[in-house]
């Protein structure tokens, strides 16, 4: 582990296991997270994300089991953590905000009982004024007006408000590290770009370590220090945002890009990525994204790749990269 590193996933494999047999959703999933930078995790809907963000704080859902890796968080394994020092590890070291959780709080609570529900299973010593000015410093920092939203009701708040609530809510407890899994799915794209600049302010303000994942690339460009690109339950690329967008090496983060509309003025120079990711049960012989690839080469057919360093920053799972790079860069015209 580096010096600055605040968390090291290694080598996870999660597999869901079903009557038609074990589906494997993450294949040895390593990824060191820096203190104080923002991963932006991308890919396709079941190329792994949630899975990811989830087994972080050993969550995965049944039936879905964590096989094998080791997840660091300083000196501490949290896979091996008793469910007390788990339960005291989320929240107050790590803290997550659920993909479409903006939709499920609960509705019979006010926004100012979420906070002092989630406090008390936390935290015995804080009364509930203390948390009520807390959540109300908080909640000025999403921008949203305390005195009006800890009085509402989940159903009186927009979707964009009730997910900027939930962001508040998450850091109630000082988290080191905060995962959005899809913060902004389900919004429209005003309050998405609004949700982006918040978070932008309260990575700063409060010095925090951001996991963001998404399945739109374009997102997360403005937001993140680094890019992981997923691909059927591995990281295909992994590298600084800038070089993602300018010059990706695996032929996946290539298209992903070139699909990506905001950076193409011409929308009839878009190309979506043809075909689907591949089915976890029936994955190919070769590397899993050989049947979509136009870089695909014999090679790709019959071996997997394995994680190549371009350099220190970057790594690429691809045998025909120096082909990508060849076709040289994306040129926004
Ligand atoms: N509860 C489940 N039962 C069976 N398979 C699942 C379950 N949840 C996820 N999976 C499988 O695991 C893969 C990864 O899912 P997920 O992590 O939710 O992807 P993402 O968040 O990127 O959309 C998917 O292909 C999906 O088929
Ligand atoms: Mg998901």
């Amino acid at each position: 582990m580096k010096v600055n590193d605040i968390l090291k996933i290694e080598d996870i494999t999660v597999e869901f296991i079903l009557d038609s047999g074990n589906l494997r959703a993450l294949n040895k999933v390593s990824l060191d997270v820096k203190q104080g930078e923002i991963i932006g995790l991308v890919g396709e809907s079941g190329s792994g994300k949630t899975t990811l963000t989830s087994s972080i704080l050993n969550i995965v859902s049944r039936p879905g089991k964590i096989m094998n890796g080791e997840i660091w968080y300083g000196n501490k394994n949290i896979l091996e953590l008793d469910i007390n020092r788990l339960n005291q590890f989320r929240w107050k070291e790590v803290s997550m905000v659920f993909q479409a959780a903006q939709n499920a709080m609960n509705p019979i609570l006010t926004i100012q009982d979420h906070f002092i529900e989630t406090v008390a299973a936390h935290e015995k010593n804080y009364s509930e004024e203390e948390v009520a000015n807390k959540a109300a410093k908080l909640l000025g920092y999403v921008r949203l007006n305390p005195e009006r939203v800890l009085k509402s009701y989940p159903h009186e708040l927009s979707g964009g408000m009730r997910q900027r609530a939930i962001i508040a809510l998450s850091l109630i407890t000082d988290p080191k590290i905060l995962i959005l899994d899809e913060p902004t799915t389900a919004l429209d794209v005003i309050t998405q770009a609004y949700i982006f600049e918040i978070l932008k302010e309260l990575h700063k303000k409060l010095n925090l370590t951001m996991i963001m994942s998404t399945h739109d690339v374009s997102v997360v460009g403005s937001m993140a220090d680094r890019i992981a690109v997923m691909y059927a339950g591995e990281i295909v690329e992994i590298t600084d945002v800038f070089t993602i967008f300018n010059n990706p090496h695996h032929p996946y983060t290539r298209g992903l890009i070139m699909a990506t509309p905001s950076l193409t003025d011409d929308l009839n120079n878009r190309k979506a990525i043809k075909g689907n990711p591949p089915n976890l049960m029936e994955l190919p012989k070769g590397c899993n994204f050989a049947p979509r690839c136009e870089y695909c080469i014999a090679k790709c057919l019959d071996t997997k790749p394995e994680a190549t360093m371009i350099n220190e920053n970057h790594m690429v799972r691809c045998h025909n990269y120096e082909e990508v790079i060849a076709r040289g860069h994306i040129t926004k015209s």
